[in-house]
């Protein structure tokens, strides 16, 4: 399909978007469809503004140059959201509680090494989610080996994750005990308690590349991060969760998600979008 014309004020031609579609993809499995044109030029354009570009068969040029590292992770934050909440679908986090968190506590408490992992965390709120949840069971969850991973391809927003300070409008949506017991309010903003941060732990990861984790994990959390990816990309991703899962883990994946390819024989439907290593 050919890409369509866009409005704007920076030359944009067929060929820049489709060196840009290519370069998101070979990096980072991000799918660009020709009617994203527009969508790419006006997330980009401030990009050019801010390097004092002219066109975007400059900006092609830079990402293939010397520089094209740095500007591809800035090109990625900007072709992508970052947009995340506390509790956000709370059904995984009420299944947590309620079905999987009790076992793996348990195990836990027998001595047994526990592995939870936010992919894809953007600022934190989901593994922190992960974290009050956790505590809300078992308040002295860190005598016991139960760590949660967090990882994010985004530098600036893992940076975000770690201060965990966030706008007190933000803390609404974390249910109001764990909120007495678990948040700082300090101005306009609020911190997590020293018990939730320590539970987690924060790193930069490309889900495109190679993993540097060994153990599996008890549960996997990549919600609203595979929608961005074509098919067959999204199929690989879900294959290599499963392979890292331990024999009964669960993979939790966003409302618009759907498992797919050899994944899809190997994890059992348990839930909304929740799937369970059978
Ligand atoms: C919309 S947020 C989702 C945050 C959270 N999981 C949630 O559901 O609320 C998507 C996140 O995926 C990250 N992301 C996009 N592509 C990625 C990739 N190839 N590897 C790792 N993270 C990626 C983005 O930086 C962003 O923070």
């Amino acid at each position: 399909m050919a890409a369509t014309a866009v409005r704007g004020d920076y030359p944009f031609t067929d060929r820049d978007f489709r060196t840009i579609a290519a370069l998101a993809h070979e990096n980072f499995g991000l799918f660009l469809e020709p009617c994203k044109k527009q969508l790419a030029y006006s997330r980009l354009a401030r990009r050019l503004r801010f390097l004092g570009l002219e066109t975007f068969g400059e900006y092609c040029d830079m990402l293939r140059g010397p520089l094209g590292e740095d500007e591809l992770r800035e090109m990625l934050s900007a072709l992508t959201t970052n947009v995340t909440q506390f509790f956000r679908e709370r059904h995984h986090f009420d299944q947590l509680r309620a079905e999987i968190l009790p076992e793996l506590l348990r195990r836990a408490k027998a001595g047994r090494r526990v592995r939870l992992w936010s992919a894809g965390c953007s600022a934190g709120q989901e593994a922190y989610s992960l974290a009050l949840t956790i505590l809300e069971l078992c308040p002295e969850v860190s005598k016991y080996d139960l760590r949660i991973l967090a990882t994010d391809i985004d530098p600036v927003i893992l940076e975000r994750a770690v201060q965990a300070r966030y706008p007190l409008a933000e803390r609404e949506a974390i249910p109001v005990g764990m909120r007495k017991t678990h948040t700082v309010t300090d101005g306009d903003s609020f911190v997590m308690s020293e018990a939730v941060r320590r539970l987690v732990s924060f790193g930069e990861l490309n889900l495109m590349e190679p993993w540097p984790m060994t153990g599996r994990f008890d549960v996997i959390m990549c919600r609203n991060v595979a929608i961005y990816f074509d098919s067959a990309t999204q199929a690989r991703l879900w294959k290599r969760f499963a392979d890292l899962l331990t024999a009964d883990g669960q993979l939790m994946i966003g409302h618009s998600e759907r498992l797919s390819g050899p994944a899809a024989d190997e994890l059992r439907n348990c839930g909304v979008t929740s799937y369970r290593k059978t």
